[in-house]
């Protein structure tokens, strides 16, 4: 890389409450965390895009065509496709250095931090000048369309407009948004990343997002928006089983962020605990994207008198649960959730504090230490 090069970061996220109502024209409340992917772009060898991850490896395609090849340079590649089939962009030859410090597979939005970092990084450094709301959904659609994984807005909306110190609440319906501070006062934002990796990909994200289309349909409504736990109440005999399951999580949550919202507001982090609670109940029995060490993460935690609350957050099937502990005891409950998650599963759950985080920009000096680079 030569001296000319430019550095960007993308935030990773957690979701307080609005897990799987986003590709459901539901309401989502995520609020960016301070852990990122950095990208360092500058001018390459002609004709080739060399990407060089300090956690992945590295990888080469050419600037004209952009195969999917099923790895993680997949997330980059439909990038640069998307921004060629929709914008007409051409590209010089590049050198691109990705580090991370957001998880992967835990829930905390790697992929759109990833994507969203490449898209800003290309936008700015070869000035093509997109608008935010570009941005976003540039980055959703390569998601969708060249890594195929069918996701809602959620994560690349909270990587582009995520605010210092504030949450975003989102109709993804309306795409009406607006920011609700974040001042946890006593409280912090626990993250216990239970190391159980999902893949999106793997076909179950998918599966679950096909059920709720057709539970909506089964209920004869065009949206969930149109309808209300009472209406799905008096329709359960007629609904097969497992679509009234899935209905009934996705009505009932967009309820709980509307509640969770108003408890933010009025910083009453006990209420906001209640419904994170059920929100991971909902999550588990009737959505069914938890798995057993998430459920167990949850049931240690709601053992704390110092917790409020907490589930699990995210495309579920491992990943994390965030919590909302006292500040003062998170030190002695990251101890007993280590100790006793270690004790039954044999495996080592990391604990962090979240800070709020920003959106994605460029920053002067790389954020995350670049060890090796491209030659
Ligand atoms: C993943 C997807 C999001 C959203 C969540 C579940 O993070 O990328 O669009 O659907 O799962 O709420």
């Amino acid at each position: 890389m030569t001296d000319e090069q430019m550095h960007f970061v993308a935030p990773g996220r957690v979701n307080i409450i609005g897990e799987h109502t986003d590709y459901n024209g539901g309401y989502v409340l995520p609020a960016t965390i301070d852990k990122y992917t950095q990208v360092s772009i500058g001018h390459g060898q002609k004709n080739s895009v060399r990407v060089h991850s300090e956690e992945e490896g590295f990888c080469e395609f050419n600037t004209a065509s952009f195969a999917r090849s099923g790895d993680w340079c997949d997330y980059v590649r439909g990038i640069f496709w998307v921004l060629k089939e929709q914008k007409g962009v051409s590209f010089p030859g590049l050198d691109l250095t990705v580090v991370s410090s957001v998880p992967q597979g835990s829930g905390l939005s790697s992929s759109a931090a990833l994507e969203v970092a490449v898209l800003v990084a290309l936008d700015e450094f070869l000035q093509l000048g997109l608008k935010k709301e570009e941005k976003y959904l540039l980055a959703r659609k390569a998601e969708n369309e060249f890594v195929g994984v069918m996701c809602g807005i959620m994560d690349q909306f909270a990587a582009v407009m995520g605010k210092e110190k504030c949450a975003v609440f989102l109709d993804t319906q309306t795409m009406d948004y607006e920011y609700v501070p974040l001042d946890l006062g006593n409280y912090v934002f626990m993250v216990v990343d239970s190391k159980v990796h999902h893949s999106l990909s793997s076909g179950m994200y998918n599966k679950r997002r096909e059920e709720a289309a057709a539970a909506l349909k089964e209920l004869g409504k065009s949206s969930y928006r149109e309808t209300t736990i009472t209406q799905l109440l008096m329709s359960r005999k007629s609904l097969r089983p497992e679509n009234y399951r899935r209905a009934m999580h996705i009505i009932s949550e967009n309820e709980r962020v509307l509640d969770a919202v108003r408890s933010l507001r009025s910083s009453n982090y006990e209420n906001l605990g209640r419904f994170l609670l059920q929100s991971h109940e909902s999550l588990a029995y009737d959505y069914e994207v938890s798995c057993e060490e998430l459920d167990y993460i949850v049931d240690l935690l709601k053992g704390q008198p110092s917790v409020t609350g907490c589930r699990m957050i995210g495309g579920g099937f491992g990943g994390s649960v965030l919590a909302i502990c006292e500040k003062d005891e998170a030190k002695p409950v990251t101890e007993y959730v280590k100790t006793r998650y270690f004790e039954k599963y044999e495996m080592s759950a990391e604990v962090f504090l979240a800070k709020p985080g920003g959106g994605a920009r460029r920053v002067e000096k790389p954020l995350l230490k670049i060890r090796r680079g491209l030659p």
